[in-house]
């Protein structure tokens, strides 16, 4: 089963930070996951559609320009990153997955990408794009089909595997809570990957195991080696 480090090495470093992903690649995580939204034109990391919780700022992400998100302190010091800096960090020594919060990512993403294709050599199989918003996958999937997707969900909505299948996805990232075993054979049967989120301690990643389950996404990457 592998591990993909959530947020970066969130457990104990400040989330979808440099810092958090430079941890994360120290600890060899087989991938590592980040949240992105788009601000003037330019896609940054952070979780939340606000800067309260991750930052020493406080107000809407719409309302900050890309100058002053960058000035605010995302803990430790640390900037909050655009995706650029973070796949130049990255460079293909691991598999990222960019999970879009915004309905406006696409576009910004597509075009970055190609950018980094050409000026970075980052690898497009090292990628995997995931939201909750598959309106925004199936826009993906039209426009370059060769991008892996995961399709996520928080729930267990009935055929998931089929819809995934049928949306050409390549992942279904569940929430621990309702992941089952008829879900991973399902999946798997139609040659999907099971990633499960998130998983902190060694008992519940012990039954993701059990379950068959391909990934797991984890606030400790080092420590899970050991589970
Ligand atoms: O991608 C897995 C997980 O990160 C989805 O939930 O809210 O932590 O972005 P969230
Ligand atoms: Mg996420």
């Amino acid at each position: 089963m592998q591990i993909i480090a959530h947020r970066g090495a969130s457990g104990l470093y400040p989330e979808n930070t440099l810092l958090a992903i430079e941890q994360a690649l120290l600890a060899n995580a087989d991938g590592i996951e980040i949240d992105v939204f788009c601000v003037e034109n330019t896609l940054v990391v952070i979780h939340d559609e606000n800067v309260n919780r991750t930052t020493n700022g406080t107000g809407l992400l719409q309302d900050f320009t890309l100058k002053q998100l960058q000035q605010l302190d995302a803990g430790s010091g640390q900037q909050v990153p655009t995706l650029w800096q973070v796949l130049q960090l990255v460079n293909n020594q691991t598999l990222l997955n960019i999970e879009l919060k915004g309905a406006d990512t696409i576009e910004p993403l597509l075009q970055l990408l190609a950018k980094a294709e050409t000026e970075l050599g980052t690898d497009p199989d090292k990628l995997l794009i995931s939201s909750f918003n598959h309106h925004l996958l199936k826009k993906i999937k039209t426009q370059k089909p060769n991008l892996k997707l995961g399709a996520l969900t928080a729930s267990l909505p009935l055929d998931y595997a089929v819809f995934a299948s049928e949306l050409g996805a390549w992942s279904v990232n569940c929430d621990k809570g309702f992941i089952n075993q008829h879900m991973v054979l399902d999946a798997h049967q139609r040659g999907l990957k099971v990633w499960v989120y998130t998983v902190n301690d060694a008992v519940t990643a012990a039954k993701m195991q059990q379950l068959g389950v391909d990934a797991i996404f984890c606030n400790y990457p080092q420590e899970a080696r050991g589970w």
